[in-house]
């Protein structure tokens, strides 16, 4: 291996499969020897891990690896990588783009990370892009909390949403073997971890592709099957899962998550629009009646759900009608958080050659007025907190209050108190609530109520 590094960078972008990503990335570095460092301009090892999901993602890659190109001219053992979505969608044009870097490498090949490090330290220029089958990830992930973790169980997505580059850039779906999901489970559990979220673009997918049907026809090896699989995995006190898709939420789904205690109550279950024939152009496969029905089931088994979903305002040809039909859905579910977005037209997919695209003014004017609203909403959903006592699992110190520690609610309300973060990190303390903010609360312990784990 000719240079030597010692200190790598990871920055990422995106969601939250990026994040598990990156984290088994460093893991990868950190077998390799190479140590952590925050800024990077100290590092000898580089990597952006991109998302590409709208525009404005991808450009901030682009400012970011300006920068670093530069001061490889300097230092011209600086190992630059891009990862992730962006990578895989440009490939190749990336290196002509920035003849600077070494690796440019598509999300499926995050871990032989090392093995493509190999091949840049013999001195090749290396795209690793191919669609490839998922190695099971054998190292160990540097996991930037110490409380709660997110599990892969599923890769890539089949949908074929006419606005979304994910299926491009992420790949057919692969789930992992339920074995290999609960192993690592009961290794986190031994960690020290309390809470897992397991992940998927498409979680609902999770299995299809893996054999097994139960002797009454049915499919086994669901999203519903894996829950009561790894339920009783010592010491994770809690699971979460995300990202649902409403064409295949069940009700089976639902019974699970009311019936299985350690399931959390909330729910993120993306809508995109409140109108039907907007969610026909999207291809998205359900109404917005049938989402109501989704949410309404959700509520009859568990009341105080929490939900939150994602939405696009200004898709082609949206007109202001139905630009109201999704506020009105919005002012009817009353959602605890909403992730919304304006249209961004994405290279390689259906909608982005439409001839109906609607201007930058009317997509930023829809997504204030809804943005509006969602704070209105959420302010509202937090008032039922207010006096409650509430199970607050214990994440980390309060970065702007040091004397307060923070965790969050079984509904997943970011949620603060005074309190010693070493004595009770990873703790589920009962807590009443005394302040509610829109997206998040204050309380105080209930010292005699504490539930140590
Ligand atoms: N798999 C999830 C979401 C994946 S992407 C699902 O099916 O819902 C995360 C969110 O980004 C999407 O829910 C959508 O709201 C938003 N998004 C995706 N493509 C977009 C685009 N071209 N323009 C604007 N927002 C987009
Ligand atoms: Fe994209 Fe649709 Fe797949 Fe979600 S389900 S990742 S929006 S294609
Ligand atoms: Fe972005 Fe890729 Fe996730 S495009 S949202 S990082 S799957």
């Amino acid at each position: 291996m000719s240079p030597s590094p010692r200190q790598y960078h990871i920055t990422t972008f995106g969601c939250q499969m990026n994040k598990a990503d990156s984290e088994r990335m460093a893991g990868i570095l950190e077998t390799m020897g190479l140590t952590w460092t925050e800024d990077p301009n100290d590092a000898n090892v580089v990597l952006y891990n991109t998302c590409t999901i709208r525009d404005n993602a991808e450009q901030k890659v682009y400012s970011y690896l300006g920068r670093q190109a530069k001061r490889k001219h300097e230092q011209p053992n600086l190992t630059l990588i891009v990862a992730g979505c962006v990578a895989q969608q440009e490939g190749e044009a990336l290196l002509r783009r920035v003849p600077e870097l070494d690796l440019v490498m598509g999300p499926q090949h995050a871990n032989r990370l090392q093995d493509l490090l190999e091949q840049v330290f013999a001195g090749n220029q290396v795209v690793a892009t191919e669609a490839i089958h998922i190695m099971e990830d054998i190292t160990k992930p540097r996991r930037d909390s110490q409380v709660t973790a997110w599990v892969n169980v599923i890769y890539g997505c089949n949908e074929r949403c006419t606005y979304c580059v994910v299926p491009g850039v992420r790949g057919v779906e692969q789930s992992r073997p339920p074995e290999a999901i609960r192993a690592e489970m009961v290794q986190l559990g031994q960690q020290g971890f309390r809470e897992v979220t397991l992940l998927g673009q498409n979680i609902d997918a999770y299995g299809r592709d893996l054999p097994g049907i139960t002797p009454e026809g049915r499919r086994q090896n669901t999203l519903t099957d894996l829950l009561y699989a790894v339920h009783d995995v010592p010491g994770i006190e809690r699971l979460r899962f995300a990202t649902s898709h409403p064409r295949y939420f069940t009700e089976r789904l639902i019974q699970a998550c009311a019936e299985l205690p350690k399931v959390c109550e909330h729910f993120h279950i993306p809508f995109q629009s409140g109108d039907n024939d907007v969610l026909k152009a999207m291809a998205r496969g359900y109404t917005q009646e049938k989402y109501r029905r989704i949410i309404d089931l959700v509520r009859q088994y568990m009341p105080d759900a929490a939900i939150s979903a994602d939405a696009i305002v200004g898709f082609p040809g949206e007109t202001e009608e139905q630009f109201q039909n999704t506020l009105e859905l919005v002012a009817d579910i009353g959602f605890d958080q909403l992730n919304t977005a304006a249209y961004s037209p994405r290279p390689n997919t259906p909608a982005a050659l439409w001839d109906n695209q609607l201007s930058e003014e009317i997509k930023s004017d829809r997504l204030q007025r809804l943005n509006h609203l969602v704070n209105q909403q959420a302010a509202l959903r937090s008032q039922r907190y207010q006096n409650r006592v509430e199970e607050v699992l214990v994440e980390d110190r309060n970065p702007k209050n040091p004397a307060q520690v923070m965790g969050r609610t079984r509904g997943n309300r970011l949620t603060f108190f005074e309190g010693d973060i070493n004595a009770l990190r990873g703790q589920i303390i009962a807590v009443r609530i005394t302040e509610v903010r829109p997206f998040s609360l204050t309380g105080i312990p209930l010292v005699a109520a504490m539930a140590t784990l």
